[in-house]
């Protein structure tokens, strides 16, 4: 599909916020990729076009992060942890069980095109394994069951919260906000989140003084360490 003059209007936005236009790759190629719900052909050759960059060079990209797909991704995209503090604590039952639910392997998108799954490597988000995301915002702390809820709210379309943020919306409108070409308001959506998981580690190193090697304290509260529960 051509991409529209609007979108490429909105890519040259994203490059000119940049010293060095080709800087703006990464948020290019999420715009694009929120226009057909992947990378196609064209959208790295808009973005080539607008950056003076052969396709090549933006496919060299667009490869070589997997939160940018090359084929047409669901209305949803879901996702289970399956490394091993989440496999161990469940994602690979979770795994198996969606896999078998949907019918569908690795990548794969559900017949009504509502559920793209995919087995994902660690999301730094282990203090609450297993995790999931749905087109990319987390779910914390899953269960089969809850797993299997909220993939089948989904494909109805009914609503479903994320566990530290908003409402998930689709993987179309995640990538538009991940270009950042407008935040949607999602900024102050979820509220403060961090839980005494998170900040576990941080109320050690308080309790015991530990200084940090270039000598900023860990002393500092946790509203000033902008985590406030
Ligand atoms: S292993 Fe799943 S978030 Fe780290």
């Amino acid at each position: 599909m051509a991409i529209a003059e609007e979108t490429k209007a909105e890519l040259a936005e994203i490059a000119a916020r940049y010293p060095r236009a080709r800087s703006g790759i990464v948020p290019m190629l999420h715009l694009v990729q929120s226009v057909e719900g992947y990378v196609s052909q064209e959208g790295m050759q808009a973005v080539a076009g607008v950056l003076d960059l052969t396709v090549a060079e933006v496919a060299a990209v667009a490869t070589f992060y997997t939160m940018f797909k090359m084929r047409p991704v669901g209305e949803h995209h879901v996702a289970v942890c399956v490394n091993p503090q989440c496999g161990i604590l469940g994602g690979d039952r979770i795994w198996e069980v969606l896999s078998d639910e949907l019918g569908v392997g690795n990548g794969g998108t559900t017949d009504d095109g509502k559920v793209t799954l995919e087995r994902i490597e660690c999301q730094a988000a282990c203090t609450n394994a297993p995790v999931m995301t749905a087109d990319w915002e987390f779910l914390d702390n899953m269960t089969v069951e809850r797993a299997r809820d909220i993939v089948s709210r989904l494909r109805a379309g009914d609503p479903v919260q994320s566990t530290r943020g908003p409402l998930i919306r689709s993987f179309k409108a995640t990538a538009r906000s991940l270009s950042g070409i407008e935040d949607d308001g999602l900024a102050d959506q979820g509220g403060n989140n961090a839980t005494d998981e998170m900040l576990a580690g941080l109320r050690v190193a308080q309790a015991r003084g530990m200084v940090s090697p270039d000598g900023r304290s860990s002393n500092r509260s946790d509203s000033e360490s902008g985590r406030v529960k």
